[in-house]
């Protein structure tokens, strides 16, 4: 598949997107989104594959959803288009995938990085939701994810004055995992996805589901959901292989099974 909108490549055994948009500061537009949701897919079905990391651009990760592309629509065309729908691919991808950031992360573009497991972030980046400069407001589930992660006075205070927030902010607020010197940011992000890629994909699937069950169920519910699939962890090989090779003080090797 050649893609016009993002370079796709694979590292060991971490698939890399990198978002190619560079006279538009990496604007989200319709084709990126389509490419990035196949890049996903087959990242997703790849069985070599365990983690994904998604970067921009050093001066932008995305400035935002396109503007220009979105300036005409009517609420009619938007609707039966079912616009935005494409979106949210991200947030049902199974295996792990990191955001590496640099730059500007505005508007869709936060949203997306929101959507990722990780935020690995640059001293450059600078974070903001600032569609209620342009009459909107965030659409991409950033008014329901920035709460979750900063809390309700942060967001309230991002998502109605439009302003930019920086790494060292984000960073204490919760919003990005790492914060590194920007030379560094992709070695960081691919460290971390090549660490992340050499456990047991099912666990580590199961690992990052429960997790985000934690998001939206009570307490009680979240830790019954995590009984059950730790239980289940001990019908998987994989198990029996990292206790097996703890014991033996060998390294692990899991199968996936
Ligand atoms: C379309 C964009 C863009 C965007 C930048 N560009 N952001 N095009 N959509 N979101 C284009 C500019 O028009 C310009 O094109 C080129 O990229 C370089 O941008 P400049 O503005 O000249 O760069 P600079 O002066 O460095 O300012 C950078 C910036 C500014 C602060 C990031 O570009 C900016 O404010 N961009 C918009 C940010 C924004 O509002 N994002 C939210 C979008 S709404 P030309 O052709 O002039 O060179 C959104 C809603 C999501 O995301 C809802 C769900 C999808």
């Amino acid at each position: 598949m050649s893609y016009q909108t993002i370079i796709v490549e694979t590292r060991g055994k971490t698939g890399l997107v990198t978002f190619n948009r560079p006279q538009a500061l990496n604007a989200l537009n319709e084709a990126l989104i389509a490419e990035l949701n196949t890049a996903l897919v087959d990242f997703e079905t790849n069985p070599e594959i365990g983690c994904t990391v998604i970067t921009g651009s050093e001066k932008a990760f995305a400035a935002g959803a396109d503007v220009k592309e979105m300036a005409e629509k009517t609420y009619i065309e938007a609707y039966l288009a079912r616009f935005l729908d494409g979106w949210t691919r991200i947030a049902d991808t199974r295996k792990p995938v990191i955001a590496a950031v640099s730059g500007f992360c505005l508007g869709g573009g936060l949203e997306l990085a929101m959507m990722c497991d990780l935020i690995v972030a640059s001293e450059t980046a600078r974070f903001a939701l600032p569609e209620i400069t342009l009459g909107i407001m965030p659409g991409a589930g950033g008014t329901q994810r920035l709460p979750r992660f900063i809390g309700k006075a942060k967001a309230m205070d991002l998502i109605l004055t439009g302003r930019m927030m920086d790494a060292a902010e984000a960073e204490r607020a919760g919003l990005v995992s790492r914060v590194v010197a920007p030379d560094k940011l992709l070695a960081e992000a691919l460290a971390a996805a090549d660490k992340i890629a050499s456990y047991s994909q099912p666990i580590v699937m199961m690992a990052k589901e429960t997790v985000n069950r934690a998001q939206e169920t009570s307490l009680a519910e979240g830790a019954r959901f995590e009984r059950r699939l730790f239980l289940s962890m001990f019908a998987t090989t994989d198990q029996k292989e990292g206790m097996d090779a703890f014991i033996a003080k060998r390294k692990p090797v899991f199968r996936n099974r």
